[in-house]
């Protein structure tokens, strides 16, 4: 299955890079082909909500910015794995970005799966980003292959990185 991973953290060494890496060693040893974009690195703009793409445009975005080299990986993965930090009690704005991007053509043409890779401090601050992930999950119709979480405490253990390889294997 063709994989991809957005990585929202801009912290390299932080725990979200970690899972979305662990996710991805998992996933290669099962045999699928996998790609892990750090998306905190690309310059990626909110949708303008111009409606350029829903007429001239014809299913493109007006804004030429680092998302043209998101569609079409997005476009060609089977399944698409979200790995975020907790900001301000939902996904960071580096995942939620790239996602609403995809307004131009509603979704990721062959998804048929994803899972979310969240980090926060706190505990019990996940019903918002789940609740997103989810919502998006009925949207595009997608199977929810599930959610792996981890505050402070919780961060590069080895029972984390088990629940991400576990989570690995849905695939
Ligand atoms: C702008 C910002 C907002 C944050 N908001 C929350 C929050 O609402 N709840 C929480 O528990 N942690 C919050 N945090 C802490 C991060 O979620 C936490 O440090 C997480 O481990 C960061 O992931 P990373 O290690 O992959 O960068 C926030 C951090 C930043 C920088």
């Amino acid at each position: 299955m063709k994989v991809l991973i957005l990585q929202g953290s801009p912290r390299a060494n932080g725990n979200t890079a970690w899972m979305a890496e662990e996710y991805k060693k998992a996933a290669e040893a099962a045999g699928h082909e996998v790609k892990l974009v750090n998306v905190s690195r690309k310059k990626i703009a909110g949708c303008l909500a111009c409606e350029y793409c829903h007429g001239k445009g014809e299913g493109a975005c007006i804004q030429k910015d680092d998302m043209q080299e998101l569609y079409p990986l997005m476009n060609e993965a089977e399944a698409l794995v979200l790995a975020a930090p907790i900001y301000y009690f939902t996904l960071c704005a580096q995942i939620q970005a790239p996602i609403q991007r995809m307004y131009c053509v509603n979704k990721p043409s062959k998804v048929s799966k994803m899972a979310l890779l969240c980090s926060s401090y706190s505990p019990g601050v996940y019903d918002g980003a789940k609740a997103e992930f989810r919502n998006i999950c009925n949207y595009w119709q997608v199977e929810d292959m599930g959610v792996v979480t981890a505050k402070i405490d919780e961060q590069k253990t080895e029972d984390t990185k088990q629940k991400v390889i576990d989570l690995a294997k849905k695939l």
